[in-house]
């Protein structure tokens, strides 16, 4: 079971690398946006400086929708540096284009999978990984687990190798039902895979063996 963080924030990679917990990162172009980076030549060296603090997979959104653009992109983005994963959204023209880089040796993320079928077209495509995202079919009254368990379960059936990574997760227990579900992979907010750490037990149980410790070591 790995963990990437869903960020392109550099200082909470950091913290999460230095924690040893983090297996890759996934970002998107809204969260590159939300870190105030623009123009092309700044999104792709802001990739490589995410590589060169995580080890692990780092994977970059194409913007084209159109395949030829896909492929473009994918190919320049997986060339910046070998832990690129290029995202391609779940549209016809994207499975075009994951068919092409999946048989250029470039590997892929499959975004945006709202629903099973969609899964397996980008598994019978060659994506490396799929990112269903369940807070968002949380939102609108779906239940996202339900979607990650048909995915597995589909996956199982037929061996396909495309790993699953459990995507738009808002909250620590998303994360552990994931888990549960046998995803391979939950990207997440760094709160919410730190929030695994907490219980009011192992703060208050701490804070009373500093107490003891104290008042006999004066
Ligand atoms: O990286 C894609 C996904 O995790 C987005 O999450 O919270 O914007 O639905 P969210």
């Amino acid at each position: 079971m790995k963990f990437f963080l869903d960020t392109a924030n550099l200082d909470q990679i950091k913290t999460a690398g230095e924690m040893g917990i983090i297996d890759g990162v996934t970002t998107n172009p809204s969260l590159m946006a939300k870190e105030g980076i623009t123009g092309n030549e700044n999104i792709l060296e802001h990739y490589v400086n995410i590589c060169r603090i995580v080890d692990g997979d780092v994977s970059a959104e194409v913007i084209s929708t159109e395949s030829e653009g896909m492929v473009e992109e994918g190919e320049k983005l997986a060339s910046l540096h070998e832990q690129i994963v290029v995202k391609v959204p779940v549209i016809p023209e994207g499975i075009k284009a994951i068919k092409y880089l999946t048989k250029k040796g470039i590997r892929t993320n499959c975004t945006l999978i709202f629903n099973a079928g969609q899964a397996l077209l980008a598994a019978k495509a060659g994506a490396a990984y799929v990112s269903p995202f369940i807070g968002r079919l949380d939102d609108i009254g779906q239940d996202g687990m339900e979607l990650i368990h048909q995915i597995v379960h589909i996956f199982d059936i037929y061996g396909l190798e495309t790993e699953i990574i459990a995507a738009s997760i808002r909250n620590t227990n998303h994360i552990l039902r994931c888990m549960e579900a046998g995803a391979h992979v939950a990207t997440c907010p760094l709160d919410a895979i730190t929030g695994l750490l907490n219980h009011p037990l192992t703060s208050a149980g701490l804070e009373k063996f500093l107490a003891d410790h104290r008042k006999l070591n004066k």
